[in-house]
Parts: C-alpha cells; sequence; structure tokens
C-alpha cells in the first residue's frame, strides 16, 4: 500500500518552515509517498483540514519567511479526546506518518500522537533555539541577523545623540537569541533569564561604561525580564545618558530565510521522510556541528578532498 505522510507547522512561525514543507513534500514524492499539508497546526488535524499536496504546491515558497501551511497554538490538544479526533482524521484518510515542524509545544503534541499510532517525526523550527536536543533550531539564526540588523542600525543613533539603548529582543525563555545578537554587536551589557537581572548591577555597568568614557551603551534584554522602557527610565535618571527602550517584537519572526536556514530546513525535511520511509517514528531531528577546534597550520593546507553530502540531497528536492 502506498505511504501517506502528512506535513504541519505549529506555534509561532520561522523563518524556513517553508522551506521544510518543500522538502518534506518533494522528498516524500521522490519516493513515490502521497503527501499531505495540514493547515494551521493541529488544529487543522482536529478539524480535517488536510489537503493532498503535489511538487508545484511547494514551489516559489523555498525562499519566502512565515509557512503557506499557516499556524496556531492549540492548547486543548493536551487533551486525550481532542488528539483521538485527529487520529481518527488521520485514519479516515489512510495517512500513518506526520512531520511536525516547531518547537516544544509542537514536541510535545507528537510525542503524544505518537503513542497513539502515528508514526510521528519532530523538526526544530522555532526562532528560539530552545529546543535541548539540537544547537540550533530552524529560523533562530534569520531571525538573529533580523535583530542585528535592528541593533546596528540603534547603534548608530544612540551614537549620534550619545544615548544608552535597551532593545528587548525575543526568545522566550531562552537568552540565545539575546547572547548571540549581544555578541555580534557589541553590546555592553546582555540580561537574559541565564544571566540573571538585578537592575542596580545594570546601572552601575553603565555608569562605568560613562567613566570609561563611552559615548553611547547598547543593552541587550531578553523578553520576559523585565520592563524595558521603566529601566531605560531609570537608567535616564541616574547616569549622564539619556536612554530609550526599543521593543523588537515580531519583526524577527518574518523574513526570507538565511542560507543556514534553508539549508538547515532542506537537509532535515529529506531526513524527516527517509525515517520514516524506514518506518520510524518517535524521533526529533537534531543538528550538532559546529564546534570550535584546531590542528596543526601543516594539516589546515592539506588539499580538501571530502565531498560534502549536499550532493545527495539535490535529487529529492527537486
Ligand atoms: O516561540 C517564538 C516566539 O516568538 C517567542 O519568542 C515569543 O515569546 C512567542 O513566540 C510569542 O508568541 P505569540 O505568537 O503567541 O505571541
Amino acid at each position: 500500500m502506498m505511504k501517506k505522510v502528512a506535513v504541519l507547522t505549529s506555534g509561532g512561525d520561522a523563518p524556513g518552515m517553508n522551506a521544510v514543507i518543500r522538502a518534506v513534500v518533494r522528498t516524500a514524492l521522490h519516493y513515490g509517498f502521497e503527501a499531505y499539508g495540514v493547515h494551521n497546526g493541529y488544529k487543522g488535524l482536529v478539524e480535517n483540514d488536510i489537503v493532498k499536496m503535489d511538487r508545484n504546491d511547494v514551489g516559489q515558497i523555498l525562499n519566502r519567511g512565515g509557512t503557506i501551511l499557516g499556524s496556531s497554538r492549540l492548547p486543548e490538544f493536551k487533551q486525550k479526546e481532542v488528539r483521538q479526533i485527529a487520529v481518527d482524521n488521520l485514519n479516515k484518510l489512510g495517512i500513518d506518518a506526520l512531520v511536525v515542524i516547531g518547537g516544544d509545544g509542537t514536541y510535545r503534541g507528537g510525542m503524544d500522537l505518537n503513542k497513539m499510532g502515528i508514526n510521528v517525526i519532530a523538526i526544530p523550527g522555532t526562532i528560539d533555539n530552545d529546543i535541548a536536543s539540537t544547537e540550533y533550531t530552524i529560523g533562530f539564526f534569520t531571525a538573529l541577523d533580523t535583530a542585528i540588523d535592528a541593533i546596528d542600525k540603534l547603534r548608530d543613533t544612540s551614537f549620534s545623540h550619545r544615548r544608552c539603548t535597551v532593545v528587548e529582543v525575543m526568545g522566550r525563555d531562552c537568552g540565545d537569541l539575546s547572547i548571540y545578537s549581544g555578541i555580534a554587536c557589541g553590546a555592553e551589557i546582555v540580561v537574559t533569564k541565564e544571566t540573571g537581572f538585578n537592575k542596580d548591577q545594570v546601572i552601575k555597568k553603565v555608569q562605568a561604561a560613562e567613566q570609561m568614557g563611552k559615548r553611547h551603551v547598547i543593552i541587550v534584554v531578553a523578553e520576559n525580564i523585565t520592563d524595558v522602557s521603566k529601566l531605560a527610565a531609570e537608567i535616564d535618571k541616574k547616569t549622564n545618558y539619556t536612554s530609550r527602550a526599543t521593543v523588537l517584537g515580531y519583526i524577527q519572526r518574518g523574513g526570507t530565510p538565511s542560507s543556514f536556514d534553508r539549508i538547515l530546513a532542506s537537509k532535515m525535511g529529506v531526513r524527516a521522510i527517509e525515517l520514516l520511509r524506514q518506518n520510524k517514528g518517535g524521533l526529533a531531528i537534531y543538528t550538532n556541528s559546529m564546534e570550535i577546534g584546531e590542528c596543526e597550520i601543516s594539516e589546515a593546507l592539506k588539499a580538501k578532498d571530502e565531498i560534502t553530502d549536499l550532493y545527495s540531497y539535490l535529487p529529492k528536492l527537486n
């Protein structure tokens, strides 16, 4: 019997989700499976909003932000009776394999569905980079580039006006977007859940920067830590910098995916189908490859004879 595979995106959208959808659909078709798209995440599974997808349905989306399938959050999916409706809908269509793309909430839903007899593969798609199993999630680096671009612009105006800029970056409970953008933008101070927040210490650091003769100060604050407008107002009062707050917000979730996210998404989408082809389920795909190391310079100068495994992905994605 022909295998039928469905794909959905759930939770906060992330750049690169479309690239995964494309890779999943095209690879499924490459192996002779039928491919289905579920609209609006788990909500679409429950509402039976599931459509058959052809290779052309995923044309022109590799470079597009957002998700063509739509996304949503469905807290009710924690209830077994609600999940049972989803399973029944999949069974009616003869779909026994599902690729879910999203963050931790998506993973939990996928794990529960897997226990109910659907082979589920989870792919990390979230700007937050908060999935423990993977070094990077799809969308993280694109969101990081967006944050960097915005903070660079804030730096220009902060310098001109001799200001302290407090900028709030997304990430839910994970400080990765903040610390990575802080390093990439040369922020003086980064405040995240991991660093902890002590208002007096932050103000002392701003005063120290002033003593050092810095013309401007950039403070990156992860969301859900403190009210950045109030923090800026207090810095304004207690230092000689005028201070302003900027919340980057949802612009971090949109935009065309970066090169890294497109390739990661394509590779992960292909892997998901290859696992389902072996009837494997209940698995989360990860990447773990950006280590820094060192070797003899002579070693570094040897001819590069290894061919990247990316060549094997190309036929499945077309
Ligand atoms: O998970 C992605 C994310 O953008 C988080 O950074 C943020 O905390 C949350 O989603 C916002 O969620 P919503 O789209 O439900 O407002």
